[in-house]
C-alpha cells in the first residue's frame, strides 16, 4: 500500500515510524513532515492547511490510505474530501470532528445522552454568562470556574479563573472576539473537576470502539506542574490511575455512549477518539474530546504497540474493528519533550542541535523529531516542542533514567526539558 500521513510533529514522526514498519507499506509519504520524519518517509513541503493541494498530492502519488495526525484540518474537512475522491482515510468527517472543534457541541450530546462530564452553561453574550457566574460561583464556593472558548484555540481556550471577577473578564475577552476570533463567539463555563487526569484512547469505527492504552501527560511548562500551559511535555504508559476497572468504566460510561450517540446524530465517528479524562472521587469524567492522537502521548503508544498499526488504521477506515484485537508491551515507555527556550511564549528559532546519534544509542531509547529542519548537514530547531526523547523499560524508574541519560547525551543549549516526567507514578510506587 502506499500511505500518506498529514502533519509535522511527534505524533506524526511516531506514526510514520510506526507505518513504516508494517509489511503492508510499500510507500511512505508525509506531507509536510520535519527532519526525523524524513528518515523514514518521503516529505513533501504542503501544508496541513491547503486541503486541496492535500488531495492533488494524494492523487498524483497514487495513494491508498492517508493518515491525517493533527485536528485543524480534520475540523476543516480534510478526511471529507478525501472520501469525496474515494480515497480511503484514517480521521473523522468534519461533523464527527465537532467533538474537538466545538466544546459547546460535545457538552450538549454529553447532557443528553448522560455521559458524565463538568456541570456547565454556554452563552453567546455577555450578560447571561455574568449571571451565571454570579450565581454558580456561589453555588461552587471557593472552587475556580472554568472558562472556554467554544472552538479550536490551540490549547489556549481554557482559563482556570480563580474569582467570579476574573471569570467574568475572561468571558469578555472571549465574546469581544479579539483574542479567539471567531472561537469564541461561544464560551462554556464549567464546574471545576477535582481529581488527577489521565488521557484514554480508543480506535472507533462508527460503531464499535476498540479500546488502546492509557497514558498521562504533563500540561505545564514547568518541573511540579508549575508555568504555564503547554502542548504537553512529557508522557509515560500505562498510566497506572487508569486501573483496569476504570478503563472498563471509561468504556461503559464515556466512549461507548459518544459513539452510540454520534451515530444516532447523524456523524458516526470514525478515527481515534482521545478523551482528556479527570478521575474525581464519584467516577471517571470526560474534560474534553480530541479527534486525534495526543502529542506526545501518541509517542508512547506506538513504542508499546506490538501489533501492527497499519491494519488497525485501516480496520477503523473500513468498519472493522469489531473482531480486532491489539497487542501490547507491558513494559512503561515514557517521553520526555524538548523545547527551544522561550517555549511556549516565545520559542527561539533555528538553534543548533547535536549528539543525537550518540543519545539514541542509550538502551531501549528512540528519538522522535517534533520540529526540526536540516541545513546541510546541520540539524537545527524548527518549532516549540522539538524532540521526543522516548525510552521503554520494565519499570517506570528504568524508562526515566533511560530517557534522561539520552537527553544528557543532546548537546544543544537552545533547548530544555523537564526533569519530573512521570513523576505521580513514582510517587504512587513509593
Ligand atoms: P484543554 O485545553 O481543554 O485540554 O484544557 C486544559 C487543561 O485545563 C486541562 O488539561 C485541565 O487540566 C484543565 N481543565 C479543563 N477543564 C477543567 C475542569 N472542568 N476542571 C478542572 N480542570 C479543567
Ligand atoms: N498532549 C495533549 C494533546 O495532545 O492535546
Amino acid at each position: 500500500m502506499r500511505i500518506l500521513v498529514v502533519g509535522s510533529g511527534g505524533r506524526e514522526h511516531a506514526l510514520c515510524w510506526a507505518i513504516a514498519a508494517s509489511p503492508l507499506c510499500d510507500a511512505l509519504y508525509c506531507a509536510p513532515g520535519n527532519a526525523g520524519i524524513a528518515d523514514v518517509a518521503i516529505c513533501v513541503d504542503i501544508g496541513q492547511e491547503d486541503l486541496p493541494a492535500l488531495v492533488g498530492l494524494a492523487q498524483r502519488e497514487k495513494i491508498d490510505f492517508v493518515v491525517v495526525g493533527p485536528e485543524a484540518p480534520l475540523v476543516a474537512g480534510l478526511a471529507d474530501r478525501f472520501a469525496a475522491a474515494g480515497i480511503k482515510v484514517f480521521g473523522p468527517s468534519s461533523a464527527a470532528a465537532r467533538l474537538e472543534g466545538s466544546k459547546s457541541f460535545t457538552k450538549d450530546l454529553c447532557r443528553k445522552y448522560g455521559i458524565p462530564t463538568a456541570s456547565y452553561e454556554r452563552f453567546g453574550e455577555v450578560e447571561a454568562a455574568r449571571a451565571y457566574i454570579r450565581r454558580q460561583g456561589n453555588a461552587w464556593k471557593d472552587r475556580p470556574i472554568v472558562v472556554k472558548a467554544d472552538g479550536l484555540a490551540a490549547g489556549k481556550g481554557v482559563i482556570i479563573a480563580a474569582t467570579q471577577a476574573e471569570a467574568i473578564a475572561a468571558v469578555e475577552d472571549m465574546l469581544s472576539g479579539q483574542r479567539f476570533g471567531a472561537a469564541g463567539s461561544q464560551v462554556v463555563i464549567e464546574e471545576f473537576l477535582q481529581g488527577e487526569e489521565a488521557s484514554f484512547f480508543a480506535l472507533v469505527d462508527g460503531a464499535h470502539a476498540l479500546p488502546l492504552v492509557a497514558a498521562q501527560d504533563h500540561k505545564r511548562v514547568g518541573d511540579g506542574d508549575t508555568g504555564p500551559n503547554t502542548g504537553g511535555m512529557g508522557a509515560y504508559s500505562p498510566a497506572p490511575c487508569v486501573t483496569p476497572q476504570i478503563a472498563e468504566r471509561v468504556m461503559d460510561e464515556i466512549v461507548r455512549p459518544t459513539v452510540r450517540a454520534m451515530a444516532a446524530e447523524g456523524a458516526p465517528y470514525r478515527g481515534v477518539l482521545f478523551a482528556g479524562l479527570m478521575l474525581t472521587p464519584g467516577g471517571p469524567k470526560l474534560i474534553e474530546y480530541n479527534c486525534r492522537f495526543g502529542d506526545p502521548e501518541c509517542q508512547v503508544l506506538m513504542m508499546r504497540l506490538k501489533s501492527d498499526l497499519l491494519p488497525a488504521l485501516i480496520a477503523t477506515a473500513d468498519g472493522g474493528l469489531a473482531h480486532f484485537d491489539l497487542r501490547w508491551h507491558d513494559e512503561t515507555a515514557l517521553t520526555v519533550v524538548m523545547a527551544a527556550n522561550g517555549y511556549p511564549d516565545a520559542p527561539q528559532r533555528g538553534t543548533e542541535i547535536r549528539g543525537l546519534d550518540q543519545a539514541a544509542a542509550v538502551e531501549g531509547v528512540t528519538i522522535f523529531h517534533a520540529g526540526t529542519r536540516r541545513d546541510g548537514a546541520r540539524l537545527l530547531a524548527n518549532g516549540g516542542r522539538v524532540l521526543n526523547v522516548t525510552a521503554m523499560a520494565a519499570t517506570v524508574a528504568e524508562a526515566r533514567r533511560r530517557a534522561y541519560a539520552a537527553v544528557d547525551r543532546i548537546d544543544w543549549p537552545g533547548g530544555f526539558c523537564r526533569r519530573d516526567i512521570a513523576w505521580r507514578a513514582l510517587d504512587a510506587h513509593t
